[in-house]
């Protein structure tokens, strides 16, 4: 059976067939009992990232990175397995909307006029165009699609594309955030150079409450950062 014949036919029993259901006893159960199996999910998110990986490959690793650390920051946070595996996916998928940016404003982004910060700017809206085609598959993938759509919104309502502000913007959003701004900023780009652990650090505790919420913040300043900066992450 096709992938879509597969689909179809758990939609319509709304049963999984036989060969999602041992996977469905797997790690991520929760994300299993109110929609599809999270092998799914993982395609996707990794076939996706493989396409942006092929048109950016600074773009496609800083998007694993981010969906590195806002897991481990969600895990922090408290969130459960379900909400934990969405924010991973999100995280790795929330640039995915760079895919269509063109080279000399993409690895340009220090020096943009007016009209290519609006293109820069509309790869928010351009990932949530792209994931918005799967939303009809789950509820997960709608979260994520929203969580993507949040990740350039700033605590104080400054930020884009809806100028959402405080608890209103997607507590997965909010965490993608704060993992966001670290990875940019200690990665080395062709316009900048890459920022320590300590100073981006200090720069993202400067925004807690302003551009991040504070609470995420707290929570990304006690992952083992250790661990990661030895080797171990
Ligand atoms: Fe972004």
């Amino acid at each position: 059976m096709t992938l879509a014949g597969i689909l179809l036919d758990y939609q319509a029993n709304l049963s999984p067939p036989e060969g999602f259901m041992r996977r469905l006893r797997l790690p991520h159960k929760e994300s299993v009992e109110v929609g599809l199996p999270p092998d799914l999910l993982e395609a996707v998110a990794r076939a996706l990232i493989t396409a942006l990986e092929q048109r950016d490959v600074l773009t496609a690793n800083h998007c694993r990175m981010v969906g590195e650390l806002a897991g481990e920051t969600a895990l922090v946070l408290g969130l459960g397995p379900a909400e934990h595996h969405l924010v991973v996916q999100a995280g790795r998928l929330h640039d995915l909307g760079k895919i269509g940016i063109p080279d000399r404003i993409l690895h340009n982004t220090n020096d943009l006029d007016a009209r290519e910060l609006a293109i820069i700017r509309a790869h928010v809206e351009n990932g949530e165009a792209i994931l918005g085609q799967l939303n009809c598959l789950s509820p997960e993938f709608a979260a994520i699609t929203e969580q993507v759509g949040a990740h350039h919104e700033r605590w104080n309502g400054r930020g884009y594309p809806r100028g959402l502000a405080g608890e209103a913007i997607p507590y997965g959003g909010r965490i993608i955030a704060v993992a966001d701004a670290y990875s940019a900023l200690v990665m080395k780009r062709s316009y900048q150079e890459a920022m320590s652990h300590a100073e981006a650090m200090a720069q993202i505790a400067a925004g807690a409450g302003i551009h991040f919420d504070p609470t995420v913040v707290e929570a990304f300043n006690a992952l083992d950062w250790d661990d990661r900066l030895n080797g171990g992450g």
